[in-house]
């Protein structure tokens, strides 16, 4: 198994890594105006997301011909629910750009046949000629996208049980955590690693063990950000609070 030294960016703050995340979305979209782009949900892009809506606002890119592809989306949820991740996109992204409906595509948490919509899915990475740039963040237990430890490196775009610990994790956004989804549609690892390139986002302490195992950790699927070692194009930008183990380690390596 061929492994590679993942690049890793160290900025003091969550604002400053949040900006070089939007700079690499929007340096994407200035080089190739076609660009295909993989966005993830959750927490950690929000500030990333804010820059490019106002860097948009300036004038400064254009989405017009900018397809995107989204990880993952709860299964039940209909896109007008708050907690659902075409919700969350539209309202922290696509709404304020100038890209249509038609072109960004998230999976369907309500699709009547759930592995003919992720088979489908797969084809539309496919036909987009695949995804450019994969912007990720990573779960606590390693997860990316909603794929938990123990996902297979092979794994396709498929439906999944979410671990106690990530439904843990999410309830902070639900009234209850009875009413977090217990399953999700999420691209697989194996569609993941066949990004043209992949920026991994994580910000603060908590995530700090997460991203130390899955940069110097070994290749597992029990951690499956450490598979990310085995892409050749990946960057992860962090702030300091979560680069707290890597300054030490750095001498081993
Ligand atoms: C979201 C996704 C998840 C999150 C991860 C971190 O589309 O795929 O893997 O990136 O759970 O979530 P936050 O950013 O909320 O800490």
């Amino acid at each position: 198994m061929k492994t590679h030294s993942i690049e890793t960016i160290v900025h003091p703050g969550p604002a400053d890594a949040s900006r070089d995340v939007a700079n690499r979305l929007i340096a994407e979209v200035h080089a190739r105006p076609n660009a295909v782009l993989g966005l993830a949900t959750g927490g950690t892009p929000v500030e990333a997301y804010r820059q490019v809506v106002e860097a948009h606002r300036r004038g400064e890119v254009d989405f017009g011909e900018v397809r995107t592809f989204n990880l993952d989306e709860y299964v039940g949820l209909a896109e007008e629910h708050p907690q659902s991740f075409r919700y969350f996109m539209q309202e922290q992204l696509f709404d304020h750009l100038n890209i249509k409906r038609e072109r960004t595509q998230v999976p369907d948490g309500l699709a009547a046949d759930i592995d003919e919509h992720c088979a489908s899915y797969e084809t539309k990475i496919r036909d987009a000629d695949g995804i450019d740039l994969q912007l990720l963040g990573i779960g606590h237990n390693g997860h990316i996208a909603f794929n938990e430890p123990g996902s297979s490196l092979e794994s396709r775009t498929r439906s999944v049980t979410l671990t106690a610990e990530t439904i843990e994790k999410n309830a902070r956004f639900f009234d209850s955590p009875h009413d977090v989804p217990r399953f999700a549609i999420t691209m697989g690892i194996g569609t993941i690693l066949e990004a043209r390139r992949i920026v991994l986002l994580a910000l603060g302490e908590a995530k700090a063990d997460a991203v130390e195992k899955a940069l110097y950790g070994p290749v597992t699927e029990s951690h499956p950000a450490s598979l990310l070692q085995m892409h050749p194009d990946v960057t992860f930008v962090l702030d300091a609070a979560c680069a707290r183990g890597i300054d030490q380690l750095a001498g081993r390596s």
